[in-house]
């Protein structure tokens, strides 16, 4: 399997800012095939950044959409607009559950019009501190997980990834703590198993999981060497390019 370096730039850079990052990123980086590296800027670059862009090296990744197609939708921009725009979208991310209100009814339609529409959902999942202080981390993560994947049938789980985030650990969240390596193995664990309980264990086995809340070029290492984690979905240190170069070369290290 590959290993994902994910830049969720989330609500930064003009489309000239991401247009220059891109394309000194596209001269730093050499073609690691076995390294998938894509960025996902805010939805107006997306378009011309796909024209920049060099799918051999970098794909790209939008942070939402909305699951309707066409229609009386003020403001949302749909899948199909983004087929071949976007090769991935973000869903579920906690900020769009906690700021925007989603919930999994919402993002259980936001993968399956992802999939429809040949853009590979980035499905995350995560419990807020209190939620772990209370002992709800699993019932959260099963919850999150069976609600976002209720639409996606047999064949379709390997047109999914799924990203751990824990909400505690994002950098923009106040008193952001790291989450250790055992937190993580524990529930990417229960992650792979409640996949298999749904599709059986050789189909979930073959499902990237990514984690992500405040990786850097520091810890990034430690986190890609977590059994079960085949990826890392980065906010912060992604806005830095030569962070985000780091941790693509940790990526390439820890893989060979
Ligand atoms: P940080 O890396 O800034 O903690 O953000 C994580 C995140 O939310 C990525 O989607």
């Amino acid at each position: 399997m590959k290993t994902y370096i994910v830049g969720n730039w989330k609500l930064n850079f003009t489309v000239g800012e991401a247009s220059i990052y891109l394309h000194k990123l596209l001269k730093t980086l050499p073609n690691y095939r076995d390294i998938e590296v894509v960025v996902a800027p805010s939805t107006i670059a997306l378009q011309p950044l796909s024209l920049q862009v060099d799918r051999h090296k970098i794909k790209l990744g939008a942070q939402n959409a909305f699951y309707r197609d066409y229609g009386a939708f003020t403001g949302e921009t749909s899948f199909s607009q983004l087929r071949g725009i976007a090769d991935y979208v973000i869903v579920g991310h906690s900020e769009r559950r906690y700021i925007f209100g989603e919930n999994d009814k919402m993002i259980q339609k936001k993968v399956a019009a992802a999939i429809r529409n040949k853009i590979m959902p980035i499905l995350c999942i995560g419990e807020t501190e209190s939620e772990r202080a209370f002992g709800e981390t699993t019932d959260v993560i099963r919850d999150q997980l069976i609600g976002g994947l209720t639409d996606v049938a047999d064949d379709d789980l390997s047109k999914v990834i799924i990203a751990y985030e824990p909400v505690w650990a994002i950098s923009s969240t106040k008193a952001a703590k790291l989450a250790t390596p055992d937190e993580i193995a524990e529930v990417v664990k229960l992650i792979r198993k409640t996949l298999a309980d749904i599709y059986g264990e050789k189909k979930s086995e073959n499902v990237p999981i990514l984690f992500g809340g405040s990786v850097g070029s520091a810890n990034a290492g430690a986190y890609l060497t977590i059994p079960g984690v085949n990826g890392l979905l980065i906010g912060g240190a992604s806005l830095i390019l030569s962070e985000f170069v780091d941790i693509i070369d940790t990526a390439k290290r820890v893989r060979s």
